[in-house]
């Protein structure tokens, strides 16, 4: 069942999800080579306290931290480790917040320093499917048309989209229906409503779609070794057409 938000409960999850948003500008001041995911994740968690809200991972299913750190050929799901960024690498942030009975979630690639063309185009290429999701995220659509948006912004890139991880409703619990895959057909799945609040999270790689997961249990990488990318935001159907939650 997806549980529809009132415009009252919208307004209480942007709260949540405004915090999300500040973290991760905050975060993107800090990212530099030398620094250590572990770092990341103190300022996250410490920011996150500091506004009365609580880190949404931290204990999730076992996760041991605030923020996932996925770096390079890590997928999503990374744990912040004390390695240190190099320059060229290119590190995946999520971020989720729970306050005052909502959650809101968000991701971001960044670059570590200066990166390559390549993995600058994938940085591009992922967040443009994003904003193409997002844009299909209007009543009377329907579900897949989002997935089939995200799948064709990547794959005419020559990219492939991650098959493993889908996007998510969210609210009062930080993993609501429906599943929001990142391929798909368009036309299929439920009809978008006013009061729906869905996690739109791309996941794109450079090169196959399949990912293996390490045996600490939780780090995503590609199989073959290739860059990964990850861009999600916390969107609000409305009325008319959507609000994106997540951005500042
Ligand atoms: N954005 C991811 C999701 O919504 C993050 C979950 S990480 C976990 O599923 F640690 F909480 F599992
Ligand atoms: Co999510």
């Amino acid at each position: 069942m997806i549980v529809l938000k009132s415009e009252d409960e919208i307004n209480r999850m942007a709260e949540s999800c405004r915090i999300v948003a500040e973290v991760l500008e905050g975060i993107k001041k800090i990212v530099a080579p030398g620094v250590t995911t572990k770092e990341l994740d103190e300022f996250a968690e410490s920011f996150i306290r500091s506004k009365g809200a609580r880190p949404a991972f931290k204990g999730y299913r076992g996760y041991p931290a605030s923020v996932c750190t996925s770096v390079n050929e890590q997928v999503v799901h990374g744990i912040p480790s004390p390695a240190r960024l190099a320059d060229g690498d290119i590190i995946s942030l999520d971020i989720g917040v729970y306050y005052r009975g909502f959650y809101g979630d968000a991701a971001v690639t960044l670059p570590v320093g200066r990166i390559n063309g390549p993995a600058e185009k994938l940085l591009a290429v992922t967040e443009k499917a994003l904003e193409a999701g997002i844009d299909r995220a209007v009543p009377g659509n329907r579900l897949s048309d989002i997935s089939s948006a995200i799948q064709a912004c990547a794959e005419s890139e020559g990219f492939s989209v991650v098959r493993n991880f889908v996007g998510h409703g969210i609210g009062r619990e930080l993993h609501e229906e429906p599943q929001i895959p990142n391929f798909g057909r368009a036309g299929e799945g439920p009809r978008l409503r006013e009061g729906m609040t869905l996690a739109i999270e791309p996941m794109v790689n450079a090169g196959g779609w399949e990912v293996v997961i390490l045996s600490d249990g939780w780090t995503a990488v590609t199989k073959d070794g290739s860059l990964s990318a990850h861009f999600e935001h916390t969107v609000a159907i409305t009325k008319k057409g959507h609000d994106i939650l997540t951005k500042l």
